[in-house]
């Protein structure tokens, strides 16, 4: 196992730009060293190039190669890890490549676009003996982790029964992962073939990812879904049209029932509930700040502090900040060093990380591709149900029994 790790990072667009890059500036500003990064790799070389340049003005003696080849730069660099920024529609194939070339993967979300991809993927990982680490950034932050604490270790609420979301902004504001309603007709985005769905899927797979981190597997779904802000000419130009609008009932195995209500299409509105009840006491996350939809518990009120209470029936009150401040004291010092390492409280910087240290020392990363499949499935559920209008079970989709919403798209990528 290397002690310093040599990463590439393929596909260097929106979210390397924004996120990635800054992150790996960070941790080593931070004074952490166990990585190299030896090569950054886009089709557009300039956009490779600029990665480059960032990265290097960032980071003392770093000087990653340039490629806008990946096959070429997993012959001639042959990384330790890959950290993967690619359109969903690629995300399969260039894994197993990856893999098959000696590194291990930083995926980013969502594993890919349809389960029997996500499962060859896995086999692949599996023979090759290649770890999978998913790029799932929002559960890792203080709030998501306080309430996964209160919630499954602190029991603050009791057995948790119910939870409610709702959330509707206007078109004007639009929320990441939802296509542009200016936007060119071609970009990836806007074809459920390239992506694998709308919204959904995409921004969707963070709230996904953060309810069955709470709430554990869900057992079945009941979806709708609907595109309210389109004029003829753009649903034409879509392969299918991407939803702006979504109602779905969950079911979890625990027993927890949920429902998730939302619409970027709701002119003038902007408020956002997420409540989850529990025998003995709720958590209630209310404000009317942007993208709050898939990514919640975060800082959003304007002095930085995460909007909302814990409220127990024995009376018991706190704020949603003071929540965190009691998990983080309940913290030993190795878990606060393994939750927050080097005092990162970043998503990105905390699974950047926690993938470098996985292949450095060999354990397992805190979300892997099983993790993933099971997310994605439940997506896919979501897909299904609004496609045949009946309820779902997620293990049908995990099991290839439902899966006619996926069919096209496994076809264009057989
Ligand atoms: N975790 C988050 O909050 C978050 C946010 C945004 C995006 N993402 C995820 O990151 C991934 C990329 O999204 P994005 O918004 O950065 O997309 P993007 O379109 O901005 O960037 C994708 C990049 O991949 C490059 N590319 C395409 N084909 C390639 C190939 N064959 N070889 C090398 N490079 C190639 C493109 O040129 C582009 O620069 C997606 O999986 C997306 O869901 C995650």
């Amino acid at each position: 196992m290397p002690d310093r790790v040599k990463v590439a990072i393929v596909g260097t667009g929106t979210v390397v730009r924004n996120n990635h890059a800054p992150q790996y500036i960070d941790l080593a500003k931070r004074g952490y060293k166990n990585f190299e990064l030896v090569a950054v790799c886009d089709i557009n070389e300039a956009a490779a190039q600029a990665i480059a340049q960032t990265l290097s003005q960032g980071i003392e003696s770093c000087a990653p190669k340039v490629y806008a080849d990946m096959a070429k730069m997993l012959k001639e660099q042959k990384p330790d890890l890959v950290d993967q920024c690619l359109p969903h529609g690629l995300h399969h194939k260039a894994t197993i490549e990856c893999m098959e070339a000696g590194a291990h993967v930083l995926l980013e979300k969502p594993l890919t676009i349809t389960v029997k991809t996500g499962k060859t993927m896995i086999e692949a990982g599996k023979r090759l003996k290649k770890m999978i680490a998913l790029a799932v950034p929002q559960r890792r932050l203080p709030g998501q982790r306080a309430v996964c604490w209160a919630i499954r270790e602190a029991n603050l609420i009791g057995r948790p029964t119910i939870f409610t979301i709702t959330r509707h902004e206007g078109p004007a504001g639009r929320a990441a992962g939802v296509p542009n309603p200016n936007a060119k007709p071609d970009t990836w985005r806007s074809d459920s073939i390239n992506s694998g769905g709308g919204p959904i899927m995409d921004s969707g797979f963070h709230f996904f990812d953060s309810v069955r981190h709470f709430f554990g597997d869900v057992e079945s779904v009941s979806a709708f879904a609907a595109r309210v802000d389109i004029t003829p000419e753009k649903a034409k130009a879509m392969t299918r049209p991407m939803e702006d609008s979504v109602s779905v009932n969950f079911r979890f195995q625990s027993g927890v029932i949920g429902s998730w209500n939302w619409s970027r299409a709701v002119p003038q509105a902007k408020e956002m509930l997420f409540m989850i009840g529990g025998t003995e006491g709720a958590i209630y996350h209310q404000h009317n700040s942007f993208a709050a939809v898939f990514h919640f518990f975060n800082a959003a009120g304007k002095d930085g502090s995460i909007p909302g209470e814990l409220r127990r029936y024995n009376g018991e009150r706190m704020t949603l900040d003071e929540l965190v401040a009691r998990f983080r004291q309940s913290l030993t010092k190795e878990q606060e060093a393994a939750l927050f390492p080097y005092g990162v409280t970043h998503g990105f910087g905390v699974e950047i990380w926690d993938a470098i240290e996985a292949v450095r020392t060999g354990r397992a990363p805190e979300v892997d591709a099983e993790d993933g499949l099971k997310t994605l499935a439940t997506i896919m559920a979501c897909y299904e149900s609004i496609h045949c209008g009946l309820s779902v079970r997620v293990q049908d989709v995990l099991d290839g029994k439902v899966r006619q919403y996926q069919d096209p798209i496994d076809a264009r990528w057989a």
